[in-house]
């Protein structure tokens, strides 16, 4: 019997890995920047934390969760995001007791079980970023520049910003009226009108021809903000503007997940077909009394690591494939070999990344081992080099061989390589 990866999720293997580690890297670089700190929580949190936290009525929730039992009979589920844990150890240990906006970042696997398909996986990484506890519309255009930083960083050109506002909870609800009862006469099938009567907002997200052909009219919220949000909206866009972040209007925008509120946004790209979010997020200032907390605001983004990596490669970015070491030991027999374990050793002490053959494989073998790590030089050693107390350091680039003093070879290559 042989097994597979589970339908849904996919092993990232070398060389691929280090691009994925860059991306991750770059990703958060901007928010470190920028004095987020990192922040890990579980990845299994209680089951109502997301019923509550993210909204029973979304897909998210109601479709698409792992949720299992534990041997002590708790509910529990793998998480399918990372805000409503970061927000429930912001309340647990009471962070907004300190400096204001608590600034966090993290990085790890969510869990969704969707259907799979290209970009889309049941076990997924994002890098994410959230800042509570200031209501501050400079605060969500700081956000949203992060994002914007680090997808610039990675030399992405394809991708764009969009922007709405979804309101708060003093005018959403009227909009939310409107909506309805623009919907009620439209000519749709049961499940709409029953989507229309839950989440009415999710409708206009509908990318069915027949049904889209009727949504021109429509109300949209952006058009119905009240006062302090629609001025909440215009600083966030002027601000944005500042520093030269440009956006779409997208006022139908629809997320899937419902704790937003206000500014929100996401990045799409269009080298990824039907997938193409490569990153999402917004306001959700009703999450942390949603889920025991106190009433505190928050803004924050989650950017998909897989679907980055697919828009680099859409895009033909090159994908940062650093050499595996810097030197590499090639042994010509058991003494060699034990000597050049003490030297790779020494030379990891010294910051320089080595390897070396291992397994007795011969000399041919040994030296293509070293020309596939990527190394700048490799150290041949044998016998003869032994009782002569030197080494044979060989450029792998030019090909120069040079018989150096074993005593200070460490030393050597340090100064070579710097
Ligand atoms: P989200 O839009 O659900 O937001 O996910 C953010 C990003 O994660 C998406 O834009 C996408 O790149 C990636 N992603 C989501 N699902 C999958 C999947 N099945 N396969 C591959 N990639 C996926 C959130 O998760 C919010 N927590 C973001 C946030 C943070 N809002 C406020 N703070």
């Amino acid at each position: 019997m042989s097994f597979t990866a589970p339908k849904g999720t996919y092993d990232i293997l070398p060389p691929e890995s280090s691009a994925f580690l860059a991306v991750r890297d770059a990703l958060s670089r901007p928010a470190a920047l920028a004095g987020y700190e990192y922040i890990e929580t579980p990845i299994f949190e209680d089951t109502a934390l997301f019923a509550r936290g993210v909204g029973e009525s979304t897909d998210v929730v109601s479709k698409e969760m792992y949720t299992f039992q534990d041997k002590g009979g708790r509910s529990l589920t793998l998480r399918p995001e990372g805000t409503a844990g970061v927000i429930r150890a912001v309340i647990e240990h009471k962070l907004y007791a300190g400096q204001l906006p608590v600034k966090l970042w993290y990085a790890g696997p969510n869990f969704r079980y969707e259907r799979p398909q290209a970009g889309r996986y049941r076990h997924f990484t994002q890098v994410g970023a959230e800042a509570v506890g200031v209501d501050d519309p400079m605060l969500d255009a700081e956000i949203i520049a992060l994002a914007w930083e680090g997808y610039r960083a990675l030399g992405l050109g394809g991708f764009r910003l969009l922007l709405t506002s979804l309101g708060d909870d003093t005018c959403r609800p009227a909009y939310r009226a409107l909506l309805q009862a623009f919907l009620r006469d439209l000519d749709i099938d049961d499940d709409t009108r029953r989507r229309a009567d839950i989440n009415p907002l999710r409708v206009l997200d509908d990318k069915r021809p027949a049904v889209l052909a009727q949504l021109d009219g429509a109300p949209l919220m952006v058009e119905h903000l009240c006062g302090p949000c629609a001025v909440h909206y215009d600083d966030v866009r002027a601000r944005l503007a500042d520093i030269g972040v440009q956006w779409e209007e997208a006022p139908r925008l629809v997320r899937g997940l419902d704790y937003y509120m206000r500014t929100t946004f996401e990045f799409v790209h269009s080298g990824l077909g039907a997938q193409s979010a490569i990153g999402g997020g917004g306001r959700y200032d009703g999450l942390s009394a949603a889920i025991g907390g106190p009433a505190l605001t928050g803004i924050g983004w989650a950017l998909g690591v897989d679907r980055t990596l697919l828009a680099m490669r859409a895009e033909g970015v090159g994908l940062p494939t650093a050499a595996r070491v810097q030197v590499y030991g090639v042994p010509l027999g058991a003494a060699a070999a034990e000597r050049l374990f003490g030297l790779t050793a020494g030379l990891r002490a010294a910051g320089v990344s080595a390897d070396m053959a291992y397994g007795a494989r011969g000399l041919k073998g040994a030296m293509k081992a070293a020309d596939r790590s990527g190394a700048a030089y490799a150290i041949v050693l044998g016998d003869r080099d032994i009782r002569a107390g030197t080494a044979q350091l060989k450029d792998l680039r030019s090909g120069d061989q040079l018989a150096l003093p074993l005593d200070s070879l460490v030393a050597t290559i340090l100064e070579k390589l710097t």
